[in-house]
């Protein structure tokens, strides 16, 4: 029987991916290197900083750049990023989120969120759904970002369970693993590439019940 709910933000409750993806894109652009959606889907749940060395090692720029040339980068890229996500509303929220969220909370279960994003509260504020949640885990107290479960053990903590007593919910190889690795039950949310060791997996959230998940 599961407790509670721990949700990844992007492609899961919303598709800024297409965003970072826009800001990403301009700013390899700058650099000289050109990426594409297939190379994107490596960037998917990984942190800000970790993305643009992601990105210079696959342009063969790596060592080319200080730590502070890297950080103002990875600002710029951001202030893209806040910019794209200025007419975010409800109507972004992805299919059959909001109704799952209902449900949970008509059920009373609690519900957390496991985002690399620092934008996560924001995003949700647009979305009109911060205050629907139980916690955030703010991903600048982490040690190690995805696919190291401490994000996940972290939400399960804030919700007051034990991460083997809650579901999550990932669009991201390196999320399904994070997930797995803290012995929680985990729902991939497929958009392109298949995720591996999902135990359950969907396109959208409307094709789950929150019942059916409690059982799990
Ligand atoms: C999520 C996204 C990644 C993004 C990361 C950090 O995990 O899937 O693409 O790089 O958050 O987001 P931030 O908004 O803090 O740059
Ligand atoms: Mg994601």
């Amino acid at each position: 029987m599961k407790k509670g709910f721990v949700f990844d933000l992007d492609g899961v409750i919303t598709d800024t991916a297409k965003l970072h993806y826009v800001a990403w894109k301009d700013l390899a652009a700058m650099l000289g290197i050109e990426i594409d959606l297939a190379f994107n889907e490596q960037l998917k749940g990984v942190g800000r900083m970790d993305s643009l060395e992601k990105i210079l090692a696959y342009g063969g720029k790596k060592d080319d750049l200080s730590l502070a040339q890297k950080e103002t980068l990875a600002e710029e890229k951001n202030n893209h990023y806040v910019e794209l996500l200025q007419d975010l509303a409800p109507k972004d929220l992805l299919p059959g989120f909001k109704e799952f969220l209902d449900s949970a909370k008509a059920h009373h279960i609690p519900c957390a969120v496991a985002s690399a994003s620092k934008n996560a509260p924001f995003i949700l504020k647009k979305l009109e759904v911060f205050t629907e949640f139980d916690a955030i885990v703010d991903p600048a107290t982490l040690a190690k970002g995805k696919p190291d479960p401490e994000i996940f053990i972290r939400a399960a903590q804030a919700i007051h369970i034990a991460p083997e007593e809650a579901v999550g919910f990932e669009d991201a190889q390196a999320g399904i693993e994070g997930i797995k690795a803290c012995g929680m039950f985990a729902v991939g949310v497929e958009t392109t590439e298949p995720l591996h060791q999902a135990d359950l997996r969907v396109k959208q959230l409307n094709e789950l019940s929150v019942e059916e998940l409690l059982q799990k």
